[in-house]
């Protein structure tokens, strides 16, 4: 195993943010080791991508065991046996139980196509998300990459970068101009995370990013 930090991807869908960091790995700008892509859809086109890559996978979601308990245990070792330091949520729609989210504090990490507080919390995702951002008539998206707390998209912030919102716009036309920026930069917040450039001072989390 090398030394590198081991992390878990967690996608449900098309991985297209996974890529982008499995990209920037290879581009030698990421220096983690994707030890494990967990989803909940084994047709996800994210487990394609990482058989591309070597990355070993796990199809696994809370209905495939007897009770929440069980899901919990069999994550829980598969983390443990794989070292895993970090968690990243790239897509992922189904809960994490919350002992792993309690075992990992400030070890998860999920990205957000808007500016939170603004236009999260459950059931926001995809295209509402940006239909929100339309509908309220702000001015500026963008995204935001932060820690995964109990409470949804409340987690303290990592990063977050704008985008603006025009005239022309409908959902789809944001939410492209949006994925463009969280593929340039989640893997940002990953090797500060892994490096040990940011910290935590009460629920902010300072350095260089
Ligand atoms: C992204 O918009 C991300 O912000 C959200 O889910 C979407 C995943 O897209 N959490 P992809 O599967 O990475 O293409």
């Amino acid at each position: 195993m090398s030394d590198e930090l081991q992390v878990a991807v967690f996608a449900s869908g098309g991985g297209s943010n996974f890529q982008a960091l499995i990209d920037k790995k290879e581009e030698g700008k990421l220096h983690v080791t994707f030890a494990l892509l967990l989803g909940n859809n084994s047709k996800a086109k994210a487990f394609e991508r990482a058989r591309n890559h070597d990355i070993p996978t796990l199809h696994s979601t809370p209905s495939h065991f007897e009770d929440e308990k069980k899901y919990t245990e069999k994550l829980l070792e598969e983390f443990e046996s794989r070292n895993i330091g970090l968690i990243v949520l790239a897509g992922y729609m189904k809960m994490i139980p919350a002992e792993v989210i309690a075992k990992y504090h400030n070890r998860i990490i999920n990205i957000h196509p808007a500016l939170l507080p603004s236009f999260g919390g459950q059931g926001m995702y995809g295209k509402k998300v940006h239909q929100a951002v339309l509908d309220y008539g702000a001015k500026v998206s963008g995204i935001t990459v932060h820690f995964v707390d109990e409470e949804y998209d409340k987690g303290p912030i990592i990063l977050q970068e704008t985008a603006p919102v025009l005239d022309s716009d409908d959902a789809d036309s944001l939410a492209a101009r949006v994925l463009k920026i969280e593929h340039a930069n989640y893997w940002r917040a990953v090797e500060a995370f892994s490096q040990g450039t940011i910290k935590m001072e009460g629920r902010r989390v300072i350095g260089s990013v």
